[in-house]
């Protein structure tokens, strides 16, 4: 599959998710995961090509900075508590200007990547995108131990110990 069909099927897996999310607030993770591969994956394997191509660069560019005012979006929604009774407004807001981005870039720029990148380059940059979102979105992280210290002394006790300070105290 070549890269731009492999990005609007993901699109499509967005605006999915996005409306599952505005009825079942437990969605909101695995949409936010989605968008995050998303534009990671999409930087990697388009636009850090497409920003080199001189008459693609300013949007390009301009679709990357959209990308980074979703992530500040997402970092406001995130910190938002998922019971409150506004937090759906929190998930209206991140999806209609996420989506409007959408919508710009199957409009202006895929249109553009058609004309500017040859067949084979497509598909290669397409396979890279398709094997890296699914290897990213299958990550198992794993939860860090209960027994992390937090007392904030743990590291100065333990250096005055390798020091011998401790010992010539006693
Ligand atoms: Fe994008
Ligand atoms: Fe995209």
């Amino acid at each position: 599959m070549n890269i731009v069909d492999a990005l609007v099927n993901h699109h499509n897996v967005l605006r999915s998710l996005y409306q599952q999310s505005e009825t079942d607030p437990a969605v909101f993770e695995t949409y936010i995961r989605h968008l995050v591969v998303h534009h990671t994956m999409e930087e990697k394997y388009f636009y850090d090509f497409l920003e080199k191509v001189g008459s693609a660069r300013h949007e390009a560019l301009e679709a990357v900075n959209e990308h980074h005012i979703i992530e500040l979006i997402i970092k406001d929604a995130e910190g938002f508590p998922q019971d409150h009774e506004n937090f759906p407004i929190k998930i209206e807001g991140l999806g209609e200007y996420t989506n409007h981005h959408l919508g710009e870039e199957e409009e202006e720029i895929f249109p553009l990547a058609r004309q500017l990148f040859s067949d084979t380059d497509m598909i290669t940059l397409g396979k890279l995108f398709e094997q890296s979102k699914e290897n990213m979105l299958n990550v198992e992280l794993p939860e860090p131990p209960k027994h992390i210290d937090t007392s904030g002394t743990a590291a100065a006790k333990s250096t005055a110990a390798g020091l011998g300070i401790g010992s010539l105290k006693s």
